[in-house]
């Protein structure tokens, strides 16, 4: 009997998994939860929340499920993984104990001090008052100020000067508008540099590293306008060279696994540093204990090996009995959202085009679903497009030609993704 593999999410990066999955001899059948309309495509969705552990656990026993494939943030930190185990499940991805080098910045930020993990300095405050004179006595010096707790990507402000820094505090402290993640806040010195985004998978003791991978965070073209999940991604990382990757994985991935396991709390599941390299080398903006979103739509397509028999191997703890081969050729993905993300925006709006793209370019849904006029938007992300080509530049005219042919309301794409790894 083949396997029946559970996702919780309903992102690109869940639908370019449920389709990398497809491909396995191995999986009979890919449950999303709650999914989106291309998920529902490839598997079957189920109807509970990524937060209803209790509705996650009871779901997988009915639909008997056998794999556990962790891809989003929510249900680790609330102990999905240690649940479906106990309960006979194997299981990729990290306990709730590791869930916290992300769930937690200020463990994670300790956990990198204890093990000399590179890292921008900060400290950690629970009281307003203390981090409010910290603040002040730093006299202007640039900072970011982070909610500790997970905050959907959008709890760390990037200051300008010490005014912004004190407003930040208030936004999070006071104001509480990440709620309990804001009940501690980092303090921490801005770094100058470039940004990457690095992939491993882990499975206790041994790190396989997947490409390198860069996304776009801000919504509008030249990296200005708001934060969002991501607005686009591309797949390598023209700037990381194989010295730059090699000290990476030996002195952020190999050192995080070691320590984490030395400290009694293994780490398996996919790690996912968020790096700036700056002239003193690579720092850990923050980890990730997921697969990233948009840089897994990119990523998917250049895997060659299949994702299941790694993710089993990772979850048996013998990551080091295989090997894993990804595709030279360049991905560019590009994001298509509702006009108005990532503040507000309308749903609804009919999603036209996707049936007239090339046979080789990928169309992973996030927020869309069908009703009865068809496909439909659903969400702030709606549509990932991904095509590959024999150098950067041919894999990103080929996405925006595709992109071109889709069509709704209010459709908002940056037209400027990869561009400056192509100039
Ligand atoms: P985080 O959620 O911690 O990854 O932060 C979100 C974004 O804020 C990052 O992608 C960076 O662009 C920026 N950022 C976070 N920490 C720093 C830092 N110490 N120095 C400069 N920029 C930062
Ligand atoms: N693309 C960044 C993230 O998934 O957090």
């Amino acid at each position: 009997m083949g396997e029946r593999v559970l996702l919780v999410g309903s992102g690109g990066r869940e639908h370019a998994i449920a389709w990398k999955l497809r491909q396995s001899a191995k999986v009979d059948e890919v449950f999303v939860a709650p999914g989106n309309a291309g998920t529902a495509r490839l598997g079957t969705n189920v109807a509970v929340q990524p937060k209803d552990i209790d509705g996650l656990a009871k779901a997988a026993r009915e639909l008997r499920i056998t794999f556990y494939l962790a891809s989003m943030d929510d249900p680790q930190p609330l102990g999905l993984v240690d649940r479906l185990s106990a309960e006979g499940i194997l299981c990729y991805g990290p306990t709730a104990a590791a869930a916290q080098l992300e769930a937690s910045k200020a463990f994670s930020k300790e956990f990198m001090v204890r093990h000399g993990i590179r890292t921008a300095a900060a400290r950690t405050f629970s009281e307003y008052g203390a981090a409010r004179a910290y603040v002040e006595s730093l006299q202007g010096r640039p900072l970011v100020v982070k909610a500790s707790g997970l905050a959907a990507g959008k709890g760390a402000i990037v200051c300008a000067n010490e005014s912004q820094a004190l407003e930040a505090l208030d936004i999070i402290m006071l104001r509480r508008d990440f709620g309990s993640a804001g009940n501690t806040v980092l303090v921490e010195e801005r770094l100058v540099g470039w940004e990457t985004s690095c992939h491993a998978f882990c499975d206790g003791r041994t790190a396989l590293m997947m490409p390198f991978a860069s996304d776009h965070k801000r919504a509008q073209d030249g990296d200005i306008g708001l934060n969002t999940g991501g607005m686009g991604a591309y797949s390598p990382s023209e700037r990381v060279s194989q010295a730059l990757a090699d000290e990476v994985r030996r002195d952020v991935v190999e050192r995080t696994v070691a320590g984490m396991a030395a400290e009694g709390t293994p780490f398996a599941g996919t790690l996912f540093p968020g790096l700036m390299v700056t002239e003193a080398g690579a720092h850990v903006l923050e980890f990730n204990a997921r697969f990233g979103d948009p840089e897994t739509q990119v990523l998917m397509p250049r895997l060659e090996s299949d994702l299941f028999e790694v993710c089993q191997a990772a979850a048996q703890g013998r990551l080091n009995e295989v090997r894993v081969s990804w595709s030279e050729r360049p991905t560019v993905g590009v994001v298509m959202a509702s006009g108005g993300y990532p503040a507000t925006y309308k749903l609804g709006h009919l999603i036209e085009g996707t049936d007239g793209i090339d046979p080789d370019v990928h169309v992973f849904h996030a927020g869309t679903k069908d009703d009865t006029r068809g496909l439909v938007t659903n969400g702030g992300r709606v549509l990932t497009v991904v095509a590959s080509g024999s150098t950067l530049a041919e894999a990103r005219a080929r996405a925006y030609d595709n992109v071109k042919r889709i069509h709704f309301t209010n459709a908002h794409y940056r037209t400027d993704i990869a561009l400056r790894a192509v100039k």
